[in-house]
């Protein structure tokens, strides 16, 4: 039976500006313990975000911006030129697969000349704008979904955590499917868990039952096989780094359900801030894949799983080549690639 709880009470933002520090809701203590991280160096945001105690591509660009209103703070760029330099240089080089970290670091940064206060603008303005991209994006894509999957209550598959926990609020694809319910158009939300470190087991399960939307958890490897026997109307995603031909880098698993939603013939659509497109990059196999090393996959919580000194690969995203993503929804656009359209070609709204 599919769970369906009370909406809960407010929770401490995913990040937030606290004066003198960078404020974290640790994701890695979800949803045992709701713990706020109080980061008052760089080193700090730095190992937070390495560690994924903050992570979702929009939520690392708005901790990396305020890492670097941190920086300005305690380095001034006038006085303490190469300081500032150095700790901008940790931030945006602390996970290399979303656009969204080095860009957000980089637009923050460009500010500096004119002083910590205006570095502190910007962030502040990263952070509003991913909050005003996030509510488009439900709109659009609960649009979208209610136009290709059908206009009754739909059963929506997604993997890992795109709700506002890697936003700032209610994030991508996790947004479509609360705007969905909130038009009472969710049927039921099918979760991916998302191996190796489970965040749709952890996070997404915990965003739903707050929402009071109803869901089921499932593995992984469950996916293609509940979607060949009909379990879901459409899949939706996140995006890590969208490239200029509509690759998608995202976490790893996504391509593997594209297959299964190809397979199935039921929509495959990707949600994604336009702050997550990178025209500057051709097409999905120029993307770095952060590699996050093998003690994520034999151990978990600190709990070895496999045999002392077992070898492990361990990418954290994959790359879904355009031909099997149905559409792209920013928080501006929605680009049909099943009708031929492009990223190029589709004007970006209002
Ligand atoms: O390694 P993570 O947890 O940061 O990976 C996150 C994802 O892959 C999300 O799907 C993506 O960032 C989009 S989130 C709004």
């Amino acid at each position: 039976m599919a769970s369906h709880n009370q909406a809960a009470s407010p929770r401490p933002a995913t990040v937030a500006w606290a004066g003198d520090a960078v404020e974290i809701l640790d994701q890695t203590a979800l949803p045992g313990a709701e713990v706020v991280l109080r980061c008052t160096t760089v080193a700090e945001v730095v190992d937070a975000i390495t560690r994924l105690a903050v992570r979702g591509a929009p939520a690392i660009g708005v901790a990396g911006a305020y890492g670097v209103a941190l920086a300005a703070q305690l380095h001034s760029p006038d006085s303490e030129p190469g300081h500032f330099a150095a700790a901008v240089d940790q931030l945006r080089a602390a996970r290399p697969t979303a656009v969204n970290l080095a860009r957000m670091v980089d637009r923050a940064a460009a500010h500096a000349a004119a002083g910590p206060g205006a570095v502190l603008a910007a962030a502040h303005e990263i952070r509003d704008q991913e909050r005003t991209a996030s509510f488009a994006m439900g709109e659009l894509g609960a649009d979208l979904l209610t136009e290709l999957a059908g206009a009754r209550p739909l059963r929506v598959m997604t993997i890992c955590n795109t709700g506002g926990l890697a936003s700032v609020e209610r994030g991508t694809a996790l947004a479509v499917i609360q705007t969905l319910h909130e038009r009472g158009m969710l049927a039921e939300a099918l979760p991916l868990e998302t191996r190796p470190l489970l965040q749709g087991g952890r996070l997404t399960t915990w965003e739903l039952a707050r929402m009071g939307a109803p869901h089921r958890l499932l593995v992984d490897s469950a996916a293609a096989y509940l979607l060949s026997r009909g379990a879901a109307d459409a899949v939706v995603v996140g995006a890590d780094r969208i490239a200029a031909n509509g690759d998608t880098a995202n976490k790893v698993g996504t391509f593997a359900l594209s297959l299964g939603a190809r397979h199935a013939g039921v929509p495959f659509v990707v949600v994604a801030p336009e702050s997550t497109i990178d025209m500057d990059t051709a097409t999905g196999g120029a993307i770095q894949i952060e590699d996050r090393g093998a003690d994520e996959v034999c151990s978990f919580h600190g709990v070895a799983v496999s045999p002392p000194g077992t070898a492990a690969v361990n990418p954290a995203f994959d790359v879904t080549p355009v031909a099997l993503v149905t559409a792209l929804v920013t928080d501006r656009r929605v680009v049909r690639f099943d009708t031929g359209a492009t990223l190029a070609a589709t004007p970006v709204g209002p």
